[in-house]
Parts: C-alpha cells; structure tokens; sequence
C-alpha cells in the first residue's frame, strides 16, 4: 500500500501552477459525444479520474489520444457516427462523475444503459432529479439489474424544476437538451463555474443556452453539433486548497493559472483569519505570518462556499485561535473526516450537519486514512501542522484529482514523501 509520509513544521512557501479542473473536465469529455469527429479537450489535468474516463469513452467507442502542447495536456476524443451507449459498472462505480455520459448518450442515441454508480465515502448521493428531468423531456427511464435504462426516440423540450441546484442534474438535462425538439427550461440550475465552462463548450459546438452563469437556463435543441477545441476552466477547489493550505502553515503561496474570482468567499474567510490575500493577473498571492483566527464554514451550491473545500478549511481551523461553527448542507458523510482528524488531536465534535471545532496550537502525528478526495488532502494539510510524521493512507483518493500533489508539496519546502508502507498503522 502506498502512504504519503508528512513531517511538520514546514512553511509552506512558493509557487505552484493551477490546471484544468476535474469537476469540469471529465464533463467536457463526456460531452464530446454530442458531436461526431475529433474534439480537444486543453488544461488537462493528469489525474486517474481523467485516465477513467478516457477508458470509459473508448468502451463508449470513441478514439482517445493525449498529447502535450505548450507545456499543457490536452485530449482528443475523436467520436464515431455510432457508439455503444453502454457504460458497464466496473467504469461507472470507479468514479461517480462518469454518471455524466447519461445525457450525452439518450441525446446521440436514443438509448443509455449507465450502472448506476451507488454511494461513496461522502454519503448518499442520490440520482432522482436526473431520471425525473429526463423523463420530462419524454425519455422512459428504469433501473434494473444495478443498470439505469433510458429511451427516448423522441427527447423535447420541457419545463424543469430543480428542489435543488444539482450540478451533476443539471448537465444530465443540459446535454440532453442541446440535440432535443424544441426549448428545455431548467430553472433552479446550478451555476458553478464547471457548468459555465460547460455551456461554453456546448455553445462553441453549436448549442444554444441562454442564461449561462445563472438559475435558468433555457436550452433550445438543434439538429446537430460540430466538435470543438477548448480549454477546461481551471480548478478552483485544488487553489481553494492551496490557499488554505498556506493558512494553516502561515506559508507563502503564489497560485497560478488559477481565477480568484471564483473563489471569492474562501479567499475572503482567508482573509477574515489573518491571511494576507493578493489577486493577481492569473491567481492570487496568500500570506500568512502568524496564528489564523477562527472562522465560519457553512457550505452552498456556487456561489456560496464549496463543499469540496469543507475538509480543508477544518484542518486550518484545527490550530487556529478560537471555536469555529461547520455547517455541511450537501453531503452529510463528509464528518467522517473529522473522526480520522481526531486522531491526530484536533478538538472536533459533530452533530448531524454541524461540526464544532477548538483550535489548538498544534495536532500530534498519527495513522490516518483518506475517506475521500479531499478528506486526503484536508489530512495532508493536518500533517504539515503536526509534530512528529503522519503516514495517510489510502491516497489513490488524492491522485484521483490532484496532479502530482506530493511533487507540488515538496517544490514548497514541505517534508513528504510516498511510500510503499506494509505496516500502516501497525
Ligand atoms: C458535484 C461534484 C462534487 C461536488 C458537488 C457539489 C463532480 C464530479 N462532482 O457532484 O465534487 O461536491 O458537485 O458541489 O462534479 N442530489 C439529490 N438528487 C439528485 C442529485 C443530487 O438529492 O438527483 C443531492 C445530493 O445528494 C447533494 C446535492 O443534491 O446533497 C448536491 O449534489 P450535486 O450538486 O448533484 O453533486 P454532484 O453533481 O454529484
């Protein structure tokens, strides 16, 4: 088993570049289904979830290569007039995000048979506003055999509302309405940035979306797409990460590649702490010289604060100066990460959605595992502080959207290495 091995006491100080963001790209890969022919995808990260998704594709029939241009990765998918609309589990239950080919598919073929991806680590992640926007644009949809099955010979436009802003529903309907008869309204849509950078692909592919950037879109479908070059947004969760980062370990972080703007309310609690915050032409600057204070965490759907950031700030609110009310509003599962930041001393209680925490001067080493994505990083972040050296385990979570995060950690003066560990824990 491989462990990232993290020694404390370092400030974190430096430059690290920002790159595609993989809540985007795996969208965007998906989303070159709609047009037969070769599409790039730039801003590549290079992640497992991308390496996924590109075996999903081929399965789906598509041609994948990846190729570097410019010092940055990019992907090709070149789309056939006919693919496999069959996405078989042991893709789908590897990463959740590839429910995304659901739209695609019913849109190029009538047809889908996705595996319906099940729970994970952060906690129930349920699909019904999917199914029910789909449906309402004609498609019949049922579940059998751990498989969902759409049909639609005939998708058209509807009239749909969202209970919540659901980002993986919203590019479901979104991607299925672009090629259907007629105007598809979604209104409570979510409006993260991933799904701007989404609109924008489909639209320079021939789409047209009204409202990009706000709660109604409205999708009028046309009878065919052209494929397209474009470049993925980049990842504001893995600068978000950054930034807290150099909170915790009152560091020095220049963050490049990066748009600050999306990132307005992390950057402004950064802030609140004691973080001295510069945005700058392709990012921003953190600077941090002393002890942070406490701040508030509730999580939203965009723009309010990410849940994807919710582990990070709570390891930096973990030695800081004061008591810090969490409130988690999307996935409850995600407190596990408090249970595994315990063992390394943070004061940390939760109640249903909330989670108080204590800060401390400083957290103590120990074995500790990462329950998911950010959870592993959020734990990376807790060892940088920590006396002593903590070993985090299950770290296939981080590779799955952080691009060679120990390099990047090092590169900052920070003391972590990977290793093969038999013994974790033991
Ligand atoms: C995406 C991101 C994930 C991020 C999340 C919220 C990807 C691959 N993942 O996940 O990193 O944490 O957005 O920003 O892009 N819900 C339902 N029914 C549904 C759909 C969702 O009840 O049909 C609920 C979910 O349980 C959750 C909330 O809605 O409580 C938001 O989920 P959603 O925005 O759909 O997240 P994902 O697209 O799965």
């Amino acid at each position: 088993m491989q462990v990232l091995r993290v020694t404390g006491g370092a400030r974190l100080a430096g430059s690290v570049d920002v790159v595609g963001a993989k809540n985007s790209v795996l969208k965007l890969m998906a989303a070159a289904l709609l047009a037969p022919g070769d599409t790039t995808i730039g801003n590549l990260p290079a992640i497992s979830d991308v390496a996924i998704m590109r075996e999903l594709l081929e399965r789906l029939g598509c041609a994948v290569t990846e190729s570097t241009q410019d010092s940055t990765d990019r992907v090709t998918i070149s789309t056939p007039a006919e693919l496999n609309p069959e996405a078989p589990y042991e893709l789908v239950r590897r990463i959740r995000g590839s429910i995304c080919v659901l739209g695609p598919l019913l849109a190029r073929t009538g047809q889908a048979k996705v595996a319906l991806p099940g729970g994970d680590a952060i906690g129930s992640r349920p699909l019904d506003m999917h199914f029910a926007g789909l449906s309402r644009m004609g498609a019949d949809i049922r579940t059998e055999h751990g498989y969902v099955v759409a049909e639609a010979s005939d998708l058209h436009g509807a009239s749909i509302w969202l209970d919540f802003p659901s980002v993986g529903a919203t590019e479901n309907i979104m991607t299925a309405a672009v090629l259907a008869k007629g105007t598809t309204v979604i209104d409570n849509a979510a409006r993260e940035p991933e799904i701007v950078d989404l609109c924008r692909m489909l639209v320079a592919m021939g789409a047209q979306i009204e409202g990009i950037g706000t709660s109604t879109l409205e999708v009028t479908g046309v009878e065919g797409l052209r494929p397209t070059s474009h470049d993925a947004v980049a990842d504001r969760i893995v600068a978000g990460t950054w930034a807290l980062a150099a909170l915790a370990t009152r560091g020095d972080i220049t963050v490049r590649g990066a748009n600050a703007g999306h990132l307005e309310i992390a950057l402004d609690k950064v802030a609140q702490a004691g973080g001295d915050v510069e945005v700058t032409a392709d990012g921003f600057r953190v600077v941090m010289d002393r002890r942070p204070k406490s701040f508030d965490v509730v999580t939203l759907p965009y723009p309010g604060l990410a849940t994807d950031l919710q582990p990070q700030a709570i390891a930096a609110l973990s030695v800081a100066d004061g008591t810090a009310m969490i409130t988690e509003n999307l996935f409850e599962a995600r407190f596990m990460f408090c249970d595994e930041i315990a063992r390394m001393g943070a004061d940390v209680r939760t109640d249903g959605h909330h989670a108080v925490v204590r800060g401390r001067e400083r957290l103590s080493s120990a074995p500790v595992r990462a329950t998911d994505i950010r959870a592993g990083v959020g734990l990376v972040i807790a060892g940088l502080v920590a006396d002593g050296t903590t070993e985090v385990a299950e770290i296939h979570h981080i590779d799955r959207g952080y691009v060679r995060f120990e390099e990047q950690l090092r590169s900052l003066g920070a003391d972590v290495e990977r290793v093969e560990s038999a013994t974790f824990g033991g």
